[in-house]
């Protein structure tokens, strides 16, 4: 054999090795990155949105605060949670909306809304809240905490922060 061909031999060898070496690249390329995007995916899942739709807007009365609860679903990595999510509405014009949540700002009981009272009542240690979330009694420190909302085609939405 002469040192030419010798070269020749050497060549397709190496062209050999390559050529296996792509092909064992690709398949393992298209079984790890679908399961690289599976185990990650989620983790690097964002929230499209923190938007939260409540119902009918039709459903507030004028001047009365209704109370509207939904589960919300939150996810953390892998883990998929269900919540109740409440909060209370009102509308002294049927155009603009305040969306007050039910949960004291002293440590966190659900408030509800006495309408012989006209007032919020929170039933742990006797808070007591305004139509429109301010204290007027009790320990709590502070409003109840209120949700930016909008209405869109008579559907109400807030947002949660
Ligand atoms: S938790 Fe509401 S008054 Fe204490």
């Amino acid at each position: 054999m002469s040192e030419e061909e010798d070269s020749k031999t050497v060549s397709r060898r190496d062209f050999m090795k390559v050529t296996i070496a792509t092909i064992g690249g690709l398949i393992t390329a298209t079984y790890a990155f679908p399961a690289i995007a599976y185990v990650l995916g989620p983790a690097l899942k964002q929230e499209a949105s923190n938007w939260i739709q409540l119902g009918s807007v039709k459903k507030v009365e004028t001047g009365t605060p209704t109370l509207f609860k939904t589960i919300i679903q939150s996810q953390t990595g892998w883990i998929t949670a269900e919540e109740e999510f409440s909060v209370y509405v009102l509308t002294e014009d049927g155009q603009n909306f305040i969306a007050l949540s039910n949960i004291c700002t002293h440590l966190g009981c659900r408030v509800r809304w006495i309408p012989e009272k006209q007032g919020f009542f929170c039933p742990c240690h006797n808070g007591a809240f305004s139509k429109d979330g301010n204290v007027t009694g009790g320990p709590p420190p502070k409003p109840l905490n209120r949700f930016e909302s909008k209405v869109e085609n008579d559907i109400l939405f807030v947002k949660r922060g």
